[in-house]
């Protein structure tokens, strides 16, 4: 099985127009924050931020497949001493166009760099905003699960009547409430908090996402043979994971120093038709 890696140079507003309406299984991206990284690559106003968005998050929806999600990297930035509500505004207008907010995962940063700040503390975690075309999605969660660790040895054995009992009205799985389903297992699911270093040692981009990042979603939410998309593709880090996974993906990137970097990173590139 052969997978392609179709990487595009250009802005994905006018890019994504190119691609076929449900053809995309994942989309997973982290646009340009706003305002920040001015030196790098550009940033948009956070009064502005809605606006530039929704354009590009309506391609997305045209061109994800109706089981399919959509993973938003983002994070409200700090302007005049309070946290600015461009994404709360953005998942409403999202919410409008006809997206379903699913979910929310917390990216812990687990090796965040010390300082001091006079009315905050350092930030160590980031959005990853779930969004869904359906209620049902394709998920495969049994891809992520984790060893159950050494709590289980504590907490399993000292079960309460409660804990024994499954609550029906709420589950409809086959574990629910009833802890003592997870006796003597090796294996548990995860929970929506990622902990995960960033990758400091990156010199290839200010803003790259560490590999195993894209790699846990993509687990998740695809299988192989089906279609990532990352739009605002920067070093490449979804592409290039993608592409390890036996992915068929697709990155689109306005920098044509980032695009040649990935151009240069990726294995031989098919190209696919549109
Ligand atoms: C936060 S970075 C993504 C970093 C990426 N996740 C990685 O691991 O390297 C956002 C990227 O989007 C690019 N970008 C900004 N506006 C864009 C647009 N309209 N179309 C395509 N790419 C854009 C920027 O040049 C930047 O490389």
């Amino acid at each position: 099985m052969e997978a392609f890696t179709n990487i595009i140079h250009g802005d994905c507003g006018e890019e994504l127009r190119r691609i076929q309406d449900n053809s995309v299984d994942l989309i997973f991206t982290s646009p340009p924050y706003a305002d920040s990284r001015k030196s790098t690559y550009g940033g948009i106003s956070p009064d502005r931020y809605v606006e530039w968005f929704l354009p590009i998050s309506s391609q997305l929806l045209r061109v994800l497949k109706p089981d399919g999600t959509f993973i938003l990297n983002i994070k409200e930035r700090v302007a005049e001493g309070e946290r600015h509500t461009y994404v709360i505004e953005t998942i409403l207008e999202m919410r409008k166009q006809g997206w379903l907010w699913t979910e929310e995962f917390i990216w812990h940063k687990k090796n965040c760099y010390p300082g001091r700040w006079p009315n905050r503390f350092r930030d160590a975690w980031e959005r990853l905003l779930q969004f869904n075309k359906n209620k049902k999605f394709n998920m495969y969660q049994d891809e992520v699960m984790v060893p159950v660790g050494d709590w289980a040895v504590g907490r399993l054995r000292n079960l309460s009547d409660t804990d024994k009992v499954r609550d029906l009205s709420k589950s409809g799985s086959n574990f629910g409430k009833n802890i003592s389903n997870w006796l003597n297992r090796d294996k548990v699911y995860p929970t929506n908090v990622i902990h995960l270093a960033t990758e400091c040692g990156n010199r290839d981009h200010s803003a790259a996402f560490p590999e195993a990042l894209p790699e846990w979603f993509i687990k998740l939410f695809t299988k192989a043979a089906d279609t990532v998309l990352d739009p605002f593709m920067g070093s490449g880090t979804t592409v290039i994971v993608a592409q390890r996974m036996m992915r068929n993906s697709i990155g689109i990137e306005v920098m044509y120093e980032y695009y040649e970097m990935v151009k240069e990173k990726i294995a031989p590139v098919k190209y696919c038709l549109f």
